[in-house]
């Protein structure tokens, strides 16, 4: 070997050896305390997933470097040695001391069979137990249900308060799941469109939501704080930006923030910023976006004795339920902005509504104390896909009003900031 060619395989050697030291302490430094680790688990399903992750990383991580550790000495102990022989040539063997070719070692090759056998054999058996506790959902004592409705590029959340998803939920919003502390609360995971994955690491795993099919789910968190949750199937143009969050807050909260769900948007004064800016989200935005109290189906057609088209489109309540609305809660292809104040979060969690959000004001003053992300706000009602990619000319997102002018938009939010 050339001394240069030497002088590579060192480098690269050594280049590979710390890359992998500097990849491990990085991911574990960076991971632990990110948003979306899984390392550092607020809830009882997330711990539960965690105790079954940390052992089998250290086995895992013993095995890697007895592995490559076995490759190095290999390496060391073999390589090709021998001396300059003058014309910058190293390493060749004289015949003498050629190292043993062997073909074949029963021992070795029994014993690298069996212990992977027996340790994954072990794994297997945690692994399922694991599985099977997080699928075990029927232990919940708690009576409300949150029906979890997947959509390009958002989730919605359909509070049932008494637990009987087969009637209209109680509530309707979206972006944000707000759960009481402590308990564990059932979901129901379902998709109006393709396949999302619902995933908010820090409480438990992910769970598919699929066109058709309604997943039972369970989530859980032992304090309060808002855990930031992901979308995880590969669902289309913006599944990276289809985000959510889960907001757990004490009982007593809870109950607070519920009531204020249930009360009903009230018409701005007359001759305010606000009032008309209704006017113009009643023509432009209502025929996507619920207002509890503001869009029935009256407003939209005149029509109280039918659901409005939009029903029918992802026939959520169709059937038995089908014809019994005067308002609605669900369009089906927008999120319901009855109480949009409240949220953290906009466009499926991708924005910040406020700019000081964080953890540094309570949940439940944002609508008070928050500053309002209104660049960002403005800029989400002038062009929406151009904030966040999405197929507006095929109800996938949201479509653009570039023809608002800026009165027309500072009257649409002030309408929004009633919202709360
Ligand atoms: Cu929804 Cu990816």
């Amino acid at each position: 070997m050339s001394s240069r060619l030497k002088a590579l395989v060192w480098l690269s050697s050594l280049l590979v050896i710390a890359g992998t030291i500097v990849l491990i302490v990085v991911s574990i430094v960076v991971t632990d305390d990110h948003p979306l680790s899984t390392l550092s688990p607020v809830g009882r399903q997330g711990r539960d997933i965690a105790r079954l992750i940390n052992p089998i990383f250290i086995v895992a991580g013993v095995v890697f470097f007895l592995v490559q550790g076995a490759v190095l000495a290999l390496w060391w102990r073999y390589r090709v040695g021998g001396s300059d022989t003058g014309d910058g040539e190293y390493g060749y063997y004289e015949d003498d001391e050629f190292p043993e070719q062997i073909h074949g070692n029963d021992r070795l090759e029994i014993a690298w069979t069996i212990v992977p056998t027996i340790l994954l054999a072990v794994i297997s058996v945690f692994t399922l137990v694991g599985l099977f506790a997080l699928d075990d959902v029927e232990a919940s004592g708690e009576e409300m249900v949150v029906t979890v409705i997947g959509q390009q590029w958002w989730w919605e959340y359909q509070y049932h308060l008494d637990g009987d998803t087969t009637t209209p939920p109680d509530f309707v919003t979206a972006n944000e799941l707000v759960i009481p502390v402590g308990v564990d609360i059932p979901l129901e995971i379902k998709s109006r469109d393709v396949i999302h994955s619902f995933w908010v690491p820090k409480l438990n795993g992910k769970k598919d939501a699929v066109p058709g099919r309604s997943h039972d789910w369970v989530i859980q968190a032992d304090k309060p704080g808002r855990y930031r949750g992901q979308c995880t199937e590969f669902c289309g143009l913006s599944h990276g930006l289809m985000k959510t969050v889960a907001v757990a807050l004490t009982p007593a909260e809870f109950a607070q923030w519920k009531d204020n769900q249930m009360t009903l948007a009230a018409l701005p004064a007359e001759g305010t910023d606000a009032s008309e800016g209704w006017e113009i989200f009643n023509q432009q935005c209502a025929s996507c976006h619920v207002v509890n109290g503001l869009t029935t189906a009256a407003t939209r057609g005149g029509d109280t004795d039918s659901p409005p088209d939009t029903w029918d489109i992802y026939g959520e309540f169709n059937g038995d339920n089908a014809g019994t609305y005067t308002d609605q809660l669900v369009a089906g292809a927008a999120p319901n902005l009855t109480h949009l104040m409240t949220r953290g979060t906009f466009a499926g969690s991708w924005f910040d509504l406020y700019l000081d959000a964080g953890d540094r004001i309570p949940y439940l003053d944002l609508s008070t104390a928050g500053t309002l992300n209104r660049g960002e706000l403005e800029a989400w009602v002038i062009n929406a896909p151009e904030r966040k990619p999405a197929k507006a000319d095929d109800f996938r997102g949201m479509i653009a009003f570039t023809g608002l002018s800026p009165d027309d938009v500072d009257d649409v939010v002030a309408f929004l900031r009633t919202l709360d």
